[in-house]
């Protein structure tokens, strides 16, 4: 970790950078906090998948720096392909993108001709282009219900939890690939009956990227932006939260009398992989931004294939449109 006066040194640094190059910060809330600090203290923003997209379409910045996942880079170029999108670094993936190859996922539509094809934002450029619609946590599940209004049936991917909270809300007729967060997937329902016990008067937070056992104990279910806004409207004083513990970063500052818990992950706490944060948003850091804003280049920004983006920006725009 750096030591504070570093700290301070990346910041200034940065912010002057950001000036010179014209360019904003559009931060994840899994990010460090310091990164989040520093996104709102220039004018850029800290948000969820949903709302870094439309911040990053809508700003003229002449540059994006994107501090969380290679899919939320990868969006901010398609939407605008004429800004410059730089990445801390291009090595932060996601487990929903690299366990969804866009050829095999492409032979899975092909089998299934008659089907309207949502994917999930955490997905490559290469498997929107295959999309009829792109979604993310926050508005998948009203527009899964929109077009099963309409009669049409879905393939889904690839998250198979998201995907079965929402045939389960929804009714729709879904297939599914499967996939999974592995952050999220270590989310342990027994362990988390036990923490409810102790904490009786404690809502449940959880991001639908949980096994179904995990969304079934919840009392909010959204989105990272909608899980802060439930920990400020809901009337409880604890909450256990079943998402990135960067969340809690915003929830305590938005609700500093507030506690806020990690919800149990690998059983009884002796086993798990990513232990409730995300190895690639943790790659992000205040000396790679610098880097970024510094160098640009092969190692931080962002390209799409100009034929892949247009085809992966038809979908992005029905996201935008339909959740307005
Ligand atoms: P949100 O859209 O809720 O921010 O989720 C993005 C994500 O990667 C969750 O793991
Ligand atoms: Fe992907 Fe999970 Fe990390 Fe979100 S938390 S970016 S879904 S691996």
């Amino acid at each position: 970790p750096l030591s504070d006066a570093d700290k301070a040194q990346y910041i200034a640094r940065i912010k002057t950078l950001l000036q010179e190059k014209n360019a904003v910060l559009v931060a994840h809330y899994y990010t460090d906090a310091d990164i989040q600090a520093l996104a709102e203290a220039t004018g850029g923003c800290v948000s969820d998948s949903l709302e870094m997209a439309r911040f990053g379409a809508q700003h003229d910045a002449d540059t994006l720096i994107v501090a969380g996942v290679k899919f939320m880079g990868e969006t901010a170029k398609i939407l605008t392909p004429e800004k410059t999108v730089l990445m801390p670094t291009l090595d932060a993936t996601c487990s929903l993108d690299l366990g969804c190859p866009a050829d095999k996922f492409s032979a899975f539509c092909d089998a299934h001709p008659d089907r309207t094809v949502v994917v999930y934002a955490n997905t490559s450029a290469a498997v929107k282009a295959r999309a009829d619609y792109v979604v993310t946590s926050s508005m998948a599940l009203e527009l899964v219900e929109h077009l099963d209004s309409q009669g049409k049936k879905i393939l889904w991917g690839p998250d198979k939890h998201l995907g079965s909270y929402i045939a389960k809300q929804t009714g729709a007729d879904m297939i599914m690939w499967q996939g999974a967060c592995v952050v999220h997937d270590e989310f342990k329902a027994k362990a988390l009956v036990q923490l409810k016990q102790q904490y009786p008067d404690a809502a449940v937070l959880v991001h639908p990227e949980s096994p179904q056992n995990v969304v079934e104990l919840a009392d909010a279910v959204g989105s990272t932006s909608q899980l802060i806004k439930a920990s400020q409207t809901l009337p409880n004083d604890t909450f256990i939260v079943a998402t990135d513990k960067g969340i809690f970063y915003k929830m305590q500052q938005l609700a500093p009398g507030k506690t806020f818990i990690e919800a149990p992950t690998g059983g009884n706490g002796a086993t798990c992989r990513s232990c409730a944060h995300c190895p690639w948003m943790a790659m992000n850091g205040l000396a790679a931004i610098e880097n970024a804003l510094t160098t640009g280049g092969v190692a931080h920004e962002i390209h799409v294939d100009p034929d892949l983006g247009k085809q992966a920006m038809i979908p992005l725009n029905r996201m935008l449109d339909f959740a307005k």
